[in-house]
């Protein structure tokens, strides 16, 4: 392949080589070449419809890319840093492999539009995967939540015994998490899903092309509306490291649960000797690197985030090369997400619950307080004279290292005679979560509700919603 530079025209001294290295991308953006020649192709077809091009043209245009397509895929391509990116190595290697049709090619087109509808067609299968990545994610929390309905353990707030709750509770919220995540992919796909091609450098273009039929041919749902705009905003790959910053800051904080419940002070869970790794030097010790090193790769999505915003926030319209800098941001949030969601998916199926340890952890730390408030308001007492009975019988309860369900009947009647032999009922763990028994509540039986809605809304989310 020649090493002349397509737009060198104007210039009457070489590319210093130092430039030439610091302004390539093709190091990296090689990896939307796919997209790259699926967006020729249709281009290349709407100009011969147009008569722009002539049929022959296009169809020596169309298959000097497949061939070019398939070289790449089988790894025969030779990539040159001279050519700088993506699109001018595979425009280059095109002319040399047909000839002079091969530089009618960019017609009515500019990188610049080329570039922004390159990334929107391969961020948009990217999100697709994702979102399918989610849905396993959420499949094996549903499968736990099934199966521990009924577990109680302690819920906390402040990280200190709050009220029993139900450990498949506790799945399902890690599940509405998700449940969100994936609307907002949904919806930042839709916003991306219009074509920068037409645009050309910035203004539109001369040529009679019919961007309706470009946009269709590629499945967008229209051209963009505006020239200037299109080839210069970067949101909807901003809006998509939100998106992927959210899911990874929920993953980060389920894998900070599940790293505290598996030390041996919580003991609640393990997780399979496959996800964890051992000490050099501690013989006895099981770490839970998967969870910590998700907790970790927060970290770089959420900068990835960062960087992009910066990216833009200074710049002029239309396009400009700071927007070179969106691609290696971007690809290492995608490649992260998809890594550490299927890791996720695969290590889930192996958490047992140590349901004793869960058990005797929710006696700990009187969670049954508020029952005990609750009921006494049953028996007409106001809630905040409740609260403070409650209160002197927890102080008791402290003092004398108990549970509540250990005072006797005559005892509690100290602090109030509207109590009954009855209280005893709503003392226990099983009384307090059966007790929550409403849309969203912990009692095993809404959470088997939930699970029975939940899993038909997951089976009709479509592959890419
Ligand atoms: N490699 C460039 C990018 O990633 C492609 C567009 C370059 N356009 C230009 N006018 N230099 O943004």
């Amino acid at each position: 392949m020649s090493d002349k530079k397509l737009w060198s025209g104007r210039f009457s001294e070489p590319t210093d080589q130092f430039v030439e290295a610091f302004t390539a991308s093709v190091t990296f953006d090689q990896r939307l070449a796919p997209y790259d020649i699926q967006g020729s192709i249709a281009h290349a077809r709407m100009l011969a419809r147009q008569k722009i091009l002539t049929q022959t043209e296009c169809d020596d245009i169309v298959t000097g890319l497949e061939t070019i397509a398939t070289q790449i895929e089988q790894g025969e391509f030779v990539w040159s840093v001279a050519h700088e990116d993506v699109h001018m190595n595979i425009e280059a290697a095109l002319t040399e492999a047909i000839g002079e049709t091969g530089k009618k090619l960019h017609t009515g087109r500019s990188r610049n539009d080329q570039v922004a509808t390159d990334i929107r067609l391969w961020l948009r299968d990217e999100m697709q995967a994702i979102c399918a990545a989610l849905r396993q994610v959420q499949g094996a929390l549903l499968d736990i939540a099934e199966r521990e309905a009924g577990t109680i353990l302690p819920g906390f707030t402040h990280l200190q015994t709050a009220q029993p709750v139900t450990f498949g509770h506790h799945m399902l919220a890690w599940f509405e998490m998700l449940q969100r995540d994936a609307s907002r992919l949904t919806d930042c796909a839709a916003r991306m899903n219009q074509m920068p091609l037409g645009a050309a450098a910035l203004a539109g273009t001369t040529y009679p092309i019919d961007r309706q039929l470009t946009a269709s041919l590629l499945h967008f749902t229209a051209p963009c509306r505006n020239s200037l705009d299109a080839v210069s905003d970067r949101d909807f790959a901003i809006e998509f490291s939100a998106a992927a910053s959210l899911i990874m800051v929920h993953l980060s904080r389920m894998s900070e649960e599940l790293i505290l419940w598996s030390s041996a002070q919580f003991s609640f869970i393990t997780l399979s000797d496959s996800f964890c790794t051992g000490s050099s030097i501690m013989p006895q010790k099981k770490n839970p690197d998967v969870p910590e090193l998700i907790r970790g790769k927060s970290g770089r999505i959420v900068g990835h985030l960062i960087a992009l915003l910066t990216l833009m926030k200074a710049q002029p319209l239309a396009y400009n090369k700071d927007n070179q800098e969106d691609k290696e941001p971007l690809f290492d949030t995608v490649d992260t997400l998809r890594g550490t969601l299927k890791i996720f998916a695969a290590m889930l199926p192996t958490l047992v619950c140590n349901r004793t340890a869960m058990r005797r952890a929710a006696q700990q730390g009187l969670a049954t307080a508020t029952d005990l408030a609750d009921y006494l308001v049953r028996k007409g007492i106001a809630f905040r004279d409740a609260h403070d009975i409650v209160g002197r019988v927890v102080a008791q309860c402290v003092q004398e290292d108990c549970d509540l369900a250990d005072l006797s009947l005559e005892t509690l009647q100290g602090y109030s005679t509207v109590i009954k032999s009855d209280v005893y009922d709503y003392l226990t763990l099983e009384g307090s979560v059966a007790a929550r028994c409403h849309i969203g509540g912990t009692a095993p039986d809404q959470v088997r509700q939930a699970i029975a809605d939940a899993r038909p809304s997951l089976a009709a989310r479509t592959p890419d919603t």
